[in-house]
């Protein structure tokens, strides 16, 4: 069975109480528990993992090809914008990564409208909320059948 993994950054462990009226209440229990449904629905297996600490981040970047994630689901947080160590974790690996946001960075403060992780994802999607994480999740599911097809 395909397995994938989802990567959650900084201070994603609040959301549903973390500035509401920009993230929404939707707890990330909730967007796990849909990833997990959807995934299932699709025949895939998938991991999380949340971390406040960069290096737990790079390091679950690092083990993905050796734990044979087809594909990494990154909301890297704040470390989006200046993490050279996440952008060079996921430069390293064959593993394609995408890039989620709940918010829509390019329309927030100028800090957020760079990510230095952009020039080594496949893509990024952001400012849909969890349907952000679930885009994502249905260009893994139409990649990986296209690979069997
Ligand atoms: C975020 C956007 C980042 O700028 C911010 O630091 C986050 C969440 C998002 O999902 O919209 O923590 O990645």
């Amino acid at each position: 069975m395909d397995k994938i993994l989802v990567l959650h950054g900084p201070n994603l462990n609040l959301l549903g109480t973390r500035e509401p009226e920009i993230y929404g209440r939707t707890t990330l229990a909730d967007i796990n528990g849909m990833i997990a449904a959807r995934a299932k629905e699709a025949g895939i297996a998938a991991d999380f993992l949340q971390s406040n600490h960069e290096g737990v981040l790079v390091d679950a970047l690092q083990d993905a090809p050796k734990k044979g994630y087809a594909f990494v689901i990154l909301n890297a947080a704040a470390f989006t914008h200046y993490s050279v160590a996440i952008r060079d974790a996921i430069a390293a690996i064959a593993t394609p990564v995408i890039e989620v946001h709940l918010s829509n960075i390019h329309q927030r403060e100028e800090f957020r409208h760079h990510s230095v992780i952009s020039p080594v994802v496949m893509g990024q999607i952001a400012g849909f909320g969890a349907d952000s994480y679930m885009a994502a999740l249905e260009v893994v599911i139409r990649r990986l059948a296209e690979a069997k097809a």
